[in-house]
Formats: C-alpha cells, sequence, structure tokens
C-alpha cells in the first residue's frame, strides 16, 4: 500500500455510517463510498484516503498488524482484547454501557461460582476479581439474553444501549460495569510516519467537537 494515503477501517453498519460523515466533515472525504454496492475498499487519492468496511469487533486487528493506518473501534472491544494501539480520541459515537444483568429477583447465591454467560470473558473476569467473586465464564457469541432465560447462566454480561432487548425478555439491568463509546486508533507505526496525515485528521475531527 502506498505510504501517501491513510488507510482507514470503519465498522460496517450504521456506527460505520456516522463516523464516515464525521471523517468526511473533517477533510477526508471519499464520494464512492457512498455507492451501495458490496464493494468493500472504496479510496478517494485527492483526499489522500483509503476505506475499508470491516466488521466491528476486527477493526483493532486491522490496525494493529498495520493493514489500516487508523480505524473506529468501540472501547468494548478495545478493553476485551487491549490491542497494542495508540488510541486518539473519544468519538462520543455508539454510546452505550458495559453491564450485568440478570432475571427480575436473581439472589446470588455465594457459595458456588456465578455462571456469566458474555461475549467478553476478561472484561468479565476482570470485573469479578476486582469483588472478588469467583465465577463460571460461559463464551457465547450472541444473543446473550437467552442464557438465563434458558437457564445456562446466573447472569450476563454485556453491553446495554437502549435497555429494550432486556426489558423485553424479561430481564434487568443489575450494575453498570463501564461506558462505552466509540474510539479513533491508530498503528503506532504509522503514527510515527504518516504523522502529518494522522494529526491532519485527528485535528479534523477534534475541531468538530469544539
Ligand atoms: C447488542 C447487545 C444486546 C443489544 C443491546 O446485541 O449484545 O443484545 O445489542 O441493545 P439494546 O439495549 O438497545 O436492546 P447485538 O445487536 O450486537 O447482537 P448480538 O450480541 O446478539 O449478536
Amino acid at each position: 500500500m502506498p505510504n501517501d494515503m491513510l488507510n482507514i477501517a470503519l465498522p460496517k453498519g450504521r456506527l460505520g455510517e456516522a463516523v464516515y460523515e464525521r471523517f468526511e466533515k473533517a477533510g477526508f472525504g471519499c464520494p464512492s463510498i457512498r455507492e451501495n454496492n458490496r464493494k468493500l475498499i472504496f479510496e478517494n487519492p485527492q483526499a489522500r484516503v483509503r476505506y475499508f468496511w470491516v466488521k466491528p469487533s476486527d477493526v483493532a486487528i486491522y490496525v494493529e498488524r498495520g493493514a489500516a493506518d487508523c480505524g473506529v473501534a468501540g472501547s468494548d472491544i478495545l478493553l476485551e482484547y487491549s490491542p497494542d494501539v495508540y488510541e486518539l480520541l473519544d468519538l462520543g459515537l455508539g454510546r452505550c454501557r458495559m453491564a450485568v444483568a440478570g432475571r427480575k429477583g436473581f439472589a446470588d447465591n455465594t457459595e458456588r461460582a456465578l455462571r456469566v454467560a458474555t461475549k467478553f470473558p476478561n472484561i468479565a473476569r476482570d470485573f469479578y476479581m476486582k469483588k472478588g467473586r469467583e465465577i463460571d465464564v460461559i463464551r457465547l457469541n450472541g444473543s446473550i439474553e437467552l442464557a438465563p432465560i434458558l437457564g445456562i447462566s446466573d447472569v450476563i454480561v454485556d453491553i446495554v444501549e437502549t435497555g429494550k432487548t432486556l426489558l423485553e425478555n424479561d430481564l434487568e439491568p443489575f450494575e453498570d460495569i463501564v461506558p462505552i463509546s466509540a474510539r479513533l486508533i491508530a498503528n503506532k507505526v504509522s503514527f510515527k510516519f504518516k504523522n502529518g496525515l494522522i494529526n491532519a485528521l485527528l485535528g479534523g475531527l477534534e475541531g468538530e467537537t469544539k
């Protein structure tokens, strides 16, 4: 990949579209990205930018490995996987929270390990370790809310955005773990060698929030 362009991994989906609009306003527009097709790579040599649409949970991998110089990842993913990247800016988008939830009226039996279903085993382990509570992690990939309903876990550690999924499944939030939002991240080597471009992006994005 040529050195004179900024390669940016965007999370596919609604968040990615909101993020792209911010990048466009920051001077890194790429009109072809609005063509609604299944292409995954778009570039605008005039603006010296190339975008990749990446699965949200994979953005940090592309950035860490240098396939992308920058990207936007949820702070949930950064906490869970601790990728070796620089976190440059809180974009304030995709706000939600990581929380413990379970069936209404659930009472913890501290005589045995708490069964915790989650996509975020490291966040869950860290949270309960600090409390000194022994847990048994049940690692799932989605529809986490089903686990306590079907009885394979006592609680879940998951993202809560509007709270609708919990409500509609007769679950309730018990405790917040950490607020979550989308972050601009950068590859450490790119940050050094493409510092001018990355700072131009950062400055443009920061300028919008002021
Ligand atoms: C996330 C999360 C919850 C839901 C929370 O799921 O795991 O299920 O969103 O949003 P709400 O509070 O607004 O209802 P996602 O859509 O990513 O699907 P999955 O985890 O089941 O794959």
